[in-house]
């Protein structure tokens, strides 16, 4: 099928990719034009595991390409992705700004008819939106189609070729047969590809994360109240998880959640509730609980060192909100280097892939390492704050020779407490005593 992507963000990217992995015919349209000539030349423009791989081979085989031209794009599509940003606005709604631009224009510019597929999150309504938007000028068939993404960073591609679900919100028969189609290669297992009505998908994929995010927010408060009474919330996720009404995923405990989507889509959701008079009760004590549970090491860390943190010297390990990826939105690395720094400690910080986007961010602020170990020497203590697979097993001997003193603060629960105490460490984690 003849397929165009608007916007070749980390959405956009994957899923015109992932298209083109099926033997459609992709062309990716972006603004940015010095982007575009990267692309061209077969530079993937974002981190994410296996992309490289289809990337480079289907732009090979002449079915992935690219362009600054709307109208090119617009020509060649059947089917028109929007997979454009929507920034969190002020006020936490979603700005549609991008979406609606793009739709104005494409009213002007179609010739014949077309499926417009809106893939980014939007709020509640949005289709009827890009579809007013597009009607104002249309002079040819159209119809816009609702298609939420579940992707997650890190296994964006794996996701992608292999949902779980596709969700189409669609009302019109010929737009949803050729949804069908698109999508008939990545559900050969028996996987649904649900449809329904525009609203009702818009709102599955905030619903979804919201949903999520209050999962884990829930395990962060049952974790801050098992270390006041005692209980540890490693064997209380696992005898809850193996409920299959509850699940184990999604309920670790840790730092509190990040990324692009959860605090962006929680907030967005919870707006849009007080927008229509309802009033979110539970999104906003998931909003304020994560915010504090950002920087839930702390305290622990005042406490260690009497208060006083002024010339200590912290060893940090993890900067990226969540393994295998260098994304730092609303990492909880931050805020944890915002509160050391205010407090007058010195961070040396080591991320297999995010310094570059933290050094960008932060400057001189803090001291990078070129390695995990080099970020230990002569620190008076480790902050682990993201749970790569390097961190999961180290050299806890060259750890004890590196510190000045044997003393861990991890956020992501990743060590045995009876193991690190046999190793004589002082280590203290998120609701395990
Ligand atoms: C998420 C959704 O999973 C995906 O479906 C959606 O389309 C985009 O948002 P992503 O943000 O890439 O994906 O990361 P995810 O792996 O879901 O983790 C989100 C956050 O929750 C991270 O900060 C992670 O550290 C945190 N988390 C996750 C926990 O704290 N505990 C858990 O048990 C799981």
């Amino acid at each position: 099928m003849k397929v165009s992507v608007i916007g070749t963000g980390y959405v956009g990217l994957v899923t015109g990719t992932c298209l083109a992995e099926t033997g459609n015919e992709v062309v990716c349209v972006d603004i940015d034009a010095e982007k575009v000539r990267r692309m061209q030349a077969g530079e993937v423009p974002i981190y994410e595991p296996h992309l490289d791989v289809l990337f480079e081979r289907n732009i090979s085989a002449g079915r992935l390409t690219f362009t600054t031209s709307l109208e090119e794009g617009l020509d060649h599509g059947d089917i028109i992705f929007l997979a454009l940003p929507t920034p969190e606005d002020e006020d936490g709604s979603a700005d549609l700004k991008y979406v609606l631009g793009v739709a104005d224009d494409i009213g002007r510019l179609i010739k014949d008819y077309k499926v417009i597929v809106d893939k980014s999150t939007v709020p509640v309504g949005t289709s009827d939106k890009v579809h007013a938007a597009i009607a104002k000028n249309a002079k040819s068939d159209f119809d816009v189609v609702s298609n939420p993404e579940f992707l997650r960073e890190g296994f964006a591609v794996d996701d992608f070729l292999k949902p779980e679900r596709i969700v189409v919100g669609s009302s019109s028969q010929r737009a949803t047969e050729m949804m069908q189609k698109l999508y008939k290669p990545f559900v050969r297992s028996g996987n649904p590809v649900i449809i329904m009505d525009e609203k009702s998908a818009e709102l599955t994929k905030y619903a979804a994360n919201s949903f999520l995010a209050t999962k884990i927010t829930f395990m962060n408060e049952i974790a801050n109240f098992c270390e006041r009474v005692g209980a540890d919330v490693d064997k209380v996720r696992i005898g809850m998880g193996t409920d299959s009404r509850i699940g184990k995923r999604f309920l670790f405990p840790g730092i509190g959640y990040g990324g692009s989507c959860f605090p962006k889509d929680v907030k967005a959701l919870h707006k849009s509730g007080k927008d229509t008079g309802y009033d979110f009760k539970i999104l906003d004590s998931v909003i304020q609980v994560n915010q504090k549970q950002k920087t839930a090491l702390i305290p622990k860390i005042e406490k260690f060192f009497g208060g006083d943190l002024k010339g200590k010297r912290i060893g940090l390990w993890g900067l990226a909100f969540k393994p295998e990826t260098d994304d730092i939105r609303e990492a909880p690395s931050l805020y944890i280097i915002d509160e050391l720094l205010k407090a007058g400690a010195e961070v040396t910080a080591f991320d297999p892939e995010a310094m570059e986007n933290v050094q960008r961010k932060l400057g001189d602020s803090i001291t990078f390492a070129p390695g995990m170990y080099g970020a230990l020497e002569d620190a008076d203590a480790l902050v682990i704050c993201t749970e790569w697979g390097v961190f999961r097993n180290p050299n806890f001997t060259m750890i004890k020779e590196l510190l000045k003193e044997p003393v861990i603060f991890d956020g992501r629960n990743l060590y045995d407490l009876s193991e690190m105490k046999e190793l004589g460490f002082h280590y203290e984690s998120i609701g395990r005593g």
